[in-house]
This record gives structure tokens, C-alpha cells and sequence, in this order.
């Protein structure tokens, strides 16, 4: 590599990295999201009923897959009662074949999919060797294989056009490995992972028109985790979480990091020895946090 492609590379990096410093401080450009298809996995709960008000509000048409026909057609029912618009689905996102099956469906009634939310999670919660081998697969499946099911489904027409937004909602636990985590971490990891190298690959095929937003929360108070206690940082409000990633959706944010001290406690990852990680880790009771972790299901016992 000759000497001339370094320096244009560095300096290019530079000029850019200033530039992201001024643009924090400058009203960020709002792209419109009126007539876009947006659908959201998992958006029968949570943030992803959430996210799915959210971008109906702003005159999308959403595309509600959920496991769970009844939640799916409960936000439904939330969006149309706002004059939005939005069709349901009954969906397991593990199974390719329904997928592909349900794809084809969607195009049909609503036309082509130009943002696609990868939302759907789950998470087992305890012990790696508590945690029964059918568990382990299901996070995996769910959180992590699904997203390229719904990739092979929905982005060629978007890549197509030059046209559309791929959101994967993953997790600081992408980032970072805790106790009680193991295999959830395992999957965001994969999220993260697929999200990275696709967004690279769309860069290097000049696909420009199709952005992509990687969404890292930390523990957000939705009942997916119930009976998690933070500690000096607090857990996120569901609402809070959908209007920041539908802005970040809304200015083409390339990464959302919520609360942003995560930014940072990411950042000291990248060079801390992992011992005196652990010790940190350790010293601020951060691995206390899924104690007396119950969730949704062991809640309704
Ligand atoms: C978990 O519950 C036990 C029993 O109620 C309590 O003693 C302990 O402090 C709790 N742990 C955390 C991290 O809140």
C-alpha cells in the first residue's frame, strides 16, 4: 500500500471525525418517513410496539410481525386508533421458510418493505450451566439467526431500489460479556457482528441509499427484564428508547449507544487490561444486576 493511499486515508478519517464533532452540535436534517414500509420483529411488546406508534406517527405504514398474533394485533389496533396504518402478522422469525412465506405475503398486501427493524429478542437469564440446551438455541435463533432470514428477505428489493434503512437492535450486552448473560451475549455479539460487516459490504458495493442504525441499550424496564436491579445507572424507559431510535432512524445515525456514558464505558473496553476491567466490573457491583432477575414468563408463576 503506497504511501500516498495512507495519508489520503488518514487524513479523510480526520476531516470526517471533525466533522461528526460539528454536526453534534448542529441541528441535525430530519429525513421524511412518510409513505415508508416499515416493518418491526417483535412489535406485539415493548419497544417494538413502542417504535412501531412512533414511526406510524410520522406516515409510515408498518408491518407488525410479533409470535404473538394477539400483541400484534394489539398495536395494530394502537396505530389505527391514531389514523395510522398498519397490518399484522403472525410470525416465528426462527423459521426461515415462514420468512420467506410471509415476505412474499407482505409484498403482496403492503408493497415493499424500505425499512426493516430487526427488534425481536429474548433472553434465558441465568447460569450458563443452569441454562437447558433448548434455551441456549432458542436465544440464538431468535436474536441472532432471524436476522438473516429477514435480511435475505427484505433487503434486495431495498438494495434494488438504492433505497431503504436496516435497523438491528441489539444491546450494550453486543459489547459487553456478563453473568447471567451467556448466551444472550453470545447473540447480541452475532447482531452486532452481522450489522458491522453488512453495513461495510453495502459501503463497499456503493449501496449508499440504504442506511443502517446499530441500536446498543443498556436494560431497558420493559418485562423482558424483570427483577434486574442497576445500580448507579438506571434502567432506560421504554418510551425513551423508541423515540431516540427512531430519530436516529430520522438523521441516519450510524450507531445509538443509550445512555451515552455507555459510549465511554465501550471505549474503556478497547485498551483497559481485561483484569482491571473485571475489577471495575466487579467494584461497582455490576455483576450484581441479574440477581434476582425473573423476566416476563417466571413473573406470571
Ligand atoms: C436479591 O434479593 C435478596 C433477597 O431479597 C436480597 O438480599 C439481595 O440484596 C437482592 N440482590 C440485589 C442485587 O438486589
Amino acid at each position: 500500500m503506497g504511501l500516498f493511499q495512507q495519508l489520503y486515508g488518514w487524513l479523510g478519517a480526520w476531516i470526517i471525525i471533525f466533522w461528526s464533532i460539528i454536526k453534534f452540535f448542529l441541528p441535525a436534517q430530519k429525513k421524511s418517513l412518510a409513505g415508508e414500509i416499515v416493518l418491526v420483529t417483535g412489535a406485539g411488546s415493548g419497544i417494538g410496539r413502542l417504535m412501531s406508534i412512533n414511526f406510524a406517527k410520522l406516515g409510515s405504514t408498518l408491518v407488525i410481525w410479533d409470535i404473538n398474533k394477539d400483541g400484534a394485533d394489539e398495536t395494530v389496533k394502537q396505530i389505527t386508533d391514531l389514523g395510522g396504518q398498519a397490518h399484522s402478522y403472525r410470525c416465528d422469525v426462527t423459521k426461515k421458510d415462514e420468512v420467506y412465506r410471509l415476505a412474499k405475503q407482505v409484498k403482496n398486501d403492503v408493497g415493499d418493505v424500505t425499512i426493516l427493524v430487526n427488534n425481536a429478542g429474548i433472553v434465558a437469564g441465568r447460569r450458563f450451566l443452569d441454562c437447558p440446551d433448548e434455551l441456549v438455541e432458542r436465544t440464538m435463533e431468535v436474536n441472532a439467526m432471524s436476522i438473516f432470514w429477514t435480511l435475505k428477505a427484505f433487503l434486495p428489493s431495498m438494495v434494488a431500489k438504492n433505497h431503504g434503512h436496516l435497523v438491528t437492535v441489539a444491546s450494550m450486552a453486543g459489547t459487553f460479556g456478563s453473568p447471567f448473560l451467556v448466551e444472550y451475549c453470545a447473540s447480541k455479539f452475532a447482531a452486532v457482528g452481522v450489522h458491522e460487516a453488512l453495513t461495510a459490504e453495502l459501503s463497499d458495493l456503493e449501496i449508499n441509499g440504504v442506511q443502517t442504525t446499530l441500536v446498543q441499550p443498556f436494560f431497558i424496564a420493559t418485562g423482558m427484564f424483570d427483577g434486574v436491579k442497576t445500580g448507579d445507572i438506571p434502567m432506560l424507559e421504554p418510551d425513551y428508547v423508541a423515540d431516540k431510535v427512531v430519530h436516529a432512524v430520522q438523521v441516519n445515525q450510524r450507531q445509538l449507544c443509550i445512555p451515552k456514558i455507555m459510549y465511554f464505558i465501550a471505549y474503556f473496553k478497547t485498551w483497559m487490561p481485561v483484569n482491571a476491567y473485571i475489577f471495575l466490573a466487579k467494584a461497582t457491583n455490576s455483576y450484581r444486576t441479574m440477581d434476582n432477575y425473573t423476566g416476563r414468563e417466571k413473573k406470571a408463576t
